[in-house]
């Protein structure tokens, strides 16, 4: 993509109106000043989600989303910025031109569309060829054998490649696409020895594999019999990253959307077995492992992860890897337990949906199954116990809530025998000799806020309203005004923005396409209109005492780690020490009112 002129973009924003875009997809009722609706971005029953005319701007007071018109956009339709651009210049007229590129990013793009348009004539050749070619035959009997009908072959537009060594390859250059790009998309191999370039998939059963614009990027092929291998995959290519893609993201989103979570499964046919059985939230991996990309991209639309993976080893393992992925964007994960040997298309075939929904229903929580694992790995000597939760404490430092981690601690505690004390110490000296030295709380979406978080809230807004209050936050630096990372970086964004004559711009949410940022400003403007106190002076030195106590606590948990490395070491100076900086630290708590 090239780049959007600035102009465009701001006069995209002027005409597309926020209310008019919100309604086209959920209805609003006006309330007061603003508009509300059911939230589309997660489940409610009384509507938090308010869209704010005047200002072009929304916010969801359930889950905390906010932004403008593009970024509502972004996350309903699952778009990239320009794209968002694009779509809403079309809905008003405007043509988006893009300030061209160099010559080498033309010819990427150029070379980038050319792939997509290959994927997808060689979808339809293979799509047609299944739905009613003769050479498609075989393929109908498997589908039909598996229990498919035509019903599934066009909702995942699926095809078959004939038994042919050049069916594709004739199909594409007859469409006059050029041998070297066909070559690109990764659908033919060159020819060895003066023959023709010769198809990849043959006589195979087709998964087309699409990105969240629905085009198709690769695929996946299936034998109809037991020959091997059993499936093959399109290489990676620019347009196809597997650690980015997900087997059904496209037809699972609305469904995903609606009840917040999703059924991730490893293969095809899992994923065409449950579609048919009435589960539409789910993905497949299709053979490669959860990644963190996968996990950002599943966070737009759920909290919650179910992962159905094989009930042997193998499928643990994977099952723990993608636990790493997904703890860390605070997405709730559990692991669905199928009887062994079974996935869910022959659970379903054999017993029925309602067990597999049975299964679904007895999900337990990964870290839970985690935990079992390393207890049955490691013996029942005190050692290997201590082993065993120390692994267990390592993954604990992924999840983003305080109150889940100490939840587990319990567990632990109860299931290792060891002290929770002892536990909560050792989490704390792998958690300071790990992370970062000064640790921030983040804010979580949707929780009760600290009262530390509202008063840095008080303060932003104050900084929102009062050109004087900007100053005097500039004087003293944001890093001794505010405690937490989120809220320091939207008032130092503030300072940035600030014009030489004092003013903020007007458009504020739209200065930033950063999601959390833009989410922050969008509740601080539909909140501004309240009554609030307003004493600048109280409420600057509120918030330069919680940054000092915030500090002395962190430096208390850093002692921890450190008292105890010095008992184990036996080196009493460093424990004296630090015994003294603990006093000293408490007593200047203690006389900070
Ligand atoms: N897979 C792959 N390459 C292979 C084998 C498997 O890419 N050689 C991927 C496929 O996405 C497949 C998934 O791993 O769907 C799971 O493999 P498997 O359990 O063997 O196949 P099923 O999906 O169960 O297919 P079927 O029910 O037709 O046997
Ligand atoms: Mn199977």
């Amino acid at each position: 993509m090239g780049r959007i002129p600035e102009e465009t973009i701001q006069e995209i924003r002027n005409r597309v109106d926020i209310v008019e875009l919100v309604s086209s997809y959920l209805p609003l009722k006006r309330s007061g000043g603003n508009h509300q609706g059911l939230c589309p971005f997660h489940q409610e029953k009384t509507p938090s989600f308010n869209v704010n005319e005047p200002r072009q701007i929304f916010h969801c007071f359930g889950c905390g989303v906010g932004g403008n018109v593009f970024s509502f956009l972004m996350r309903m339709e699952g778009l990239s910025f320009p794209e968002a651009v694009k779509r809403l210049g079309e809905r008003v007229g405007i043509e988006v031109e893009e300030t061209p590129d160099s010559p080498a990013e033309v010819r990427r793009r150029e070379a980038y569309e050319q792939l997509l348009k290959i994927n997808d004539t060689a979808c339809a050749f293979y799509h047609n060829t299944l739905l009613e070619a003769p050479a498609g035959a075989p393929a109908r009997r498997y589908l039909r054998q598996r229990g498919y009908e035509g019903e599934t072959v066009r909702a995942f537009r699926l095809g078959f490649a004939p038994e042919r060594w050049e069916a594709l390859a004739e199909h594409l250059k007859a469409k006059g696409f050029s041998a070297s790009d066909v070559r690109n998309a990764g659908l033919v191999r060159e020819g060895q020895q003066g023959r023709g370039d010769y198809d990849l998939f043959r006589n195979r059963l087709l998964f087309p594999i699409s990105d969240l614009q629905e085009r198709v990027v690769a695929f996946g092929g299936r034998v109809l019999d037991d020959s091997l291998p059993k499936y093959i995959n399109s290489p990676e290519t620019p347009v196809y990253q597997k650690s980015r893609t997900l087997y059904g993201l496209c037809q699972a989103r609305d469904a995903m959307r609606h009840s917040r979570e999703v059924l991730v499964v490893e293969g095809y046919f899992d994923l065409l077995a449950l579609s048919r059985a009435g589960f539409g939230n789910v993905v497949a991996t299709c053979g490669t492992a959860l990644t963190a990309d996968h996990a950002r991209i599943l966070k737009r639309y759920v909290d919650k992860v179910l992962l159905v993976f094989d009930e042997d080893a193998a499928g643990r393992q994977a099952s723990f890897r993608a636990m790493d992925a997904l703890l860390p964007e605070g997405l709730a994960t559990r692991m669905v337990s199928l009887p062994a040997g079974a996935d869910p298309d022959s659970l379903i075939q054999d017993q029925g949906a309602d067990s597999f929904r049975e299964a679904v229903a007895a999900a337990k929580p990964v870290l839970e199954v985690f935990m079992e694992d390393q207890l049955a790995r490691n013996d029942d000597s005190v050692e290997g116990r201590a082993r065993a939760a120390e692994e267990v404490l390592g993954r604990l430092r992924r999840l983003p809530s305080d109150l889940e981690k100490d939840l587990y601690i319990k567990q632990l505690a109860g299931r290792t025998g060891l002290a929770e004390d002892l536990l909560r110490d050792r989490r704390r000296a792998v958690v300071s000799s790990r992370a970062p030295r000064v640790q921030v709380q983040q804010s979580r979406r949707s929780g009760p806020l600290s009262p530390e978080g509202r008063l840095q809230r008080y303060l932003l807004r104050l900084m929102l309203a009062d050109a004087g209050v900007r100053q005097r936050v500039k004087e003293a630096g944001t890093s001794v005004l505010f405690l937490d990372e989120e809220y320091r970086g939207a008032g130092d964004h503030l300072l940035k923005l600030q014009r030489p004559d004092g003013c903020l711009p007007e458009n504020l949410v739209d200065t930033t396409q950063d999601e959390t940022l833009q989410a922050l400003l969008a509740s601080l403007l539909l909140e501004e209109d309240q009554a609030w106190a307003d004493d600048a002076g109280q409420i600057f030195d509120d918030c330069r005492r919680a940054v000092a106590r915030g500090q002395l606590k962190m430096r208390l948990k850093e002692l921890d780690s450190l008292e105890e490395s010095a008992r184990c070491n036996g080196d009493d100076e460093a424990l004296h020490r630090c015994l003294r900086e603990r006093t000293e630290i408490n007593l200047k708590i203690k006389k900070s009112p």
